[in-house]
């Protein structure tokens, strides 16, 4: 069957990607930024951590798999599949992880255990959960970034694990710091790209934003027409706060979630 993705936009045939990352079990982040973003893309793809830290498990990965997104695993998913070992994670991401263990669906956690590693490319991008290099590595600044930009399989790539929106770029050997977090109230912001460059892009944390922003963070990548929404949605934190102190989760992942931090 021929399956036919995209829109014809002034005589090009333009794919516009839903990037998701780090959405962490926050089922109530999710359904807000599905809802807002309704007919605005056409394919996505998730940099991993569907998993850890928030109450709704199998929620997340049931709806992951509904949109047929480009999925690899985060360190999250692997510690609860037990492809790692949780006790390297501090103590609350521990007990967050064996609390989903005891609750995650056979199905589920089967889809979890079969998820590859990145990079994987997806058209004309690639995506990793961590580095390029190292899929558990934190890239948070312009040295970490640069072995990833050098040696990138594609112009552009997506990265998570940080849980901090933004990006950088390199322009023969320099490489900057990209701003891209929307200024409150504003949703969304977009950047153009340049051709010649590369790109190690952040689309920021679904359901656990540590940037100082609580409202979920994904972004929009439209390449035919060289451009990337940065994209924050507020979605009502107290909800999903109750039914993680209902769920006996660790009060520190509770807090967090009113500071995005
Ligand atoms: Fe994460």
């Amino acid at each position: 069957m021929f399956v036919y993705y995209g829109r014809l936009v002034g005589g090009n045939i333009s794919v516009r990607y839903l990037i998701l990352s780090d959405i962490h079990a926050n089922i109530t982040a999710f359904n807000t930024v599905l809802d807002v973003v309704r007919g605005k893309w056409d394919k996505a793809v998730c940099l991993g951590d569907l998993v850890g830290y928030g109450p709704d498990p199998n929620e997340v990965i049931e709806r992951v798999r509904e949109l047929d997104a480009v999925t690899i695993r985060g360190n999250h998913d692997k510690a609860v599949t037990g492809l790692t070992n949780p006790e390297e994670f501090n103590p609350v991401a521990h007990a967050a992880v064996l609390w989903t263990r005891e609750r995650i669906q056979p199905g589920n956690l089967e889809y979890l255990e079969k998820l590859p590693k990145g990079p994987v490319r997806a058209s004309t991008f690639s995506i990793v959960h961590g580095a390029v290099y190292d899929e558990d590595e934190y890239v948070f600044g312009p040295e970490q970034a640069a072995d990833g930009l050098l040696g990138a399989p594609t112009p552009v790539v997506f990265f998570g694990h940080t849980h901090i929106q933004g990006g950088f770029t390199l322009r023969g050997h320099d490489v900057a710091t990209l701003q891209t977090r929307p200024a409150f109230p504003n949703e969304s912001t977009t950047i153009k790209l340049a051709r010649g460059m590369a790109y190690l892009l952040n689309p920021g944390s679904i359901g656990q934003p540590r940037d100082g922003d609580t409202r979920a963070a994904f972004a929009i990548a439209d390449l035919e027409n060289d451009s990337v929404e940065f994209w924050r949605v507020p979605y009502d934190v107290q909800d999903v706060q109750k039914r993680m102190t209902e769920a006996g989760l660790p009060e520190p992942l509770i807090l967090r979630l009113s500071f995005g931090r």
